[in-house]
């Protein structure tokens, strides 16, 4: 569990005794046991992703397949956009319910809209390319499971109106775990290119010590009830990355046919955007069980 509200995580006694710190640490020895297993580095893209914690890696499948799979995407995007209209606005303020429908989902985030759509048969082994595999198993030592990917079209909203928290810097969870989007049209700087911050998927002393900090935190906020101060994926400002001697954060607009991918244990963002742009890509977010010791 990553959430503070869970009695065991959030424990006020087990943390004094440094619960959060002893769980990062295992996870981090766990997850580097299960990488020696399953991956050495072949080449500077790998070294990149595990040197700076993420990688853009452009013309990432061959003319005539990312052709292919263009043709595929527009094509389940439009029948999607056919059977539903994108809604123009949340039914309700901050992390929204998704909203069913047989092509996939709809979610809001503050006032973006996420829309999930199932993967057409290339978007869907897109997971099993070797490549892309390798890659899953440098942030984790695991494969990853292809039910966990989609065609994810992001609508972006006004940030003026109703701020969305995807747009604060954060880390997902206390272990390492990947995302990666597979861009099918380009991302430009008023799209909300993905936002990082190199090198902060180190697990430093200084970075020990916010942890444990911001673990407090979230211990006094379960004390109090305070349910948005609970979350496992802790928000950082720009001034305590700087004290952390981490770098400025860099945003990455990438042409179509590029696949980012990215260990969100480091500090990460949704770049700002101009309202009513969107973004497509292949997505997939892969969280494995972080006490497990044994690679796949
Ligand atoms: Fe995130």
């Amino acid at each position: 569990m990553k959430v503070f509200s869970d009695p065991w995580v959030g424990h006020p006694g087990l943390n004094r005794m440094g619960l959060h710190r002893k769980r990062l640490k295992t996870a981090q020895a766990i997850s580097r046991f299960r990488r020696a297993q399953t991956v050495r580095v072949r080449d500077a893209d790998e070294q990149h992703l595990l040197d700076h914690g993420f990688v853009a890696i452009e013309n990432f499948l061959p003319t005539d397949e990312f052709a292919a799979m263009e043709a595929e995407c527009h094509g389940a995007a439009e029948a999607a956009a056919q059977a539903t209209a994108i809604p123009e606005k949340p039914e309700v303020w901050g992390f929204g319910d998704s909203d069913r429908h047989d092509w996939g989902f709809d979610r809001f985030d503050g006032s973006t809209l996420n829309r999930f759509i199932k993967p057409g048969p290339l978007a869907k082994a897109f997971p099993r390319n070797p490549r892309f595999k390798r890659l899953a198993r440098l942030v984790t030592g695991k494969t990853m499971s292809p039910r966990r990917n989609w065609l994810y079209q992001t609508v972006n909203g006004d940030e003026a109106e109703i701020p969305d928290q995807q747009r604060e810097f954060h880390r997902d969870t206390f272990f390492n775990c990947m995302k990666y989007w597979y861009f099918i049209d380009p991302v430009t700087e008023d799209d909300g290119p993905f936002v990082y911050v190199p090198g902060s998927h180190k697990l430093t002393l200084e970075r020990l010590d916010w942890e444990e900090k911001k673990a407090q935190s979230a211990v006094e906020a379960r004390i109090a009830k305070n349910r948005r101060e609970m979350t496992g994926s802790f928000r950082i400002e720009e001034s305590e990355m700087e004290a952390m001697g981490l770098p400025p954060a860099q945003s990455y607009p990438v042409p179509g046919n590029t696949l980012v991918v990215a260990n969100v244990f480091g500090f990460h963002r949704r770049g700002d955007a101009v309202p009513g742009t969107r973004r497509l890509a292949l997505y997939g977010n892969h969280r494995p069980q972080p006490f497990i010791p044994f690679g796949s």
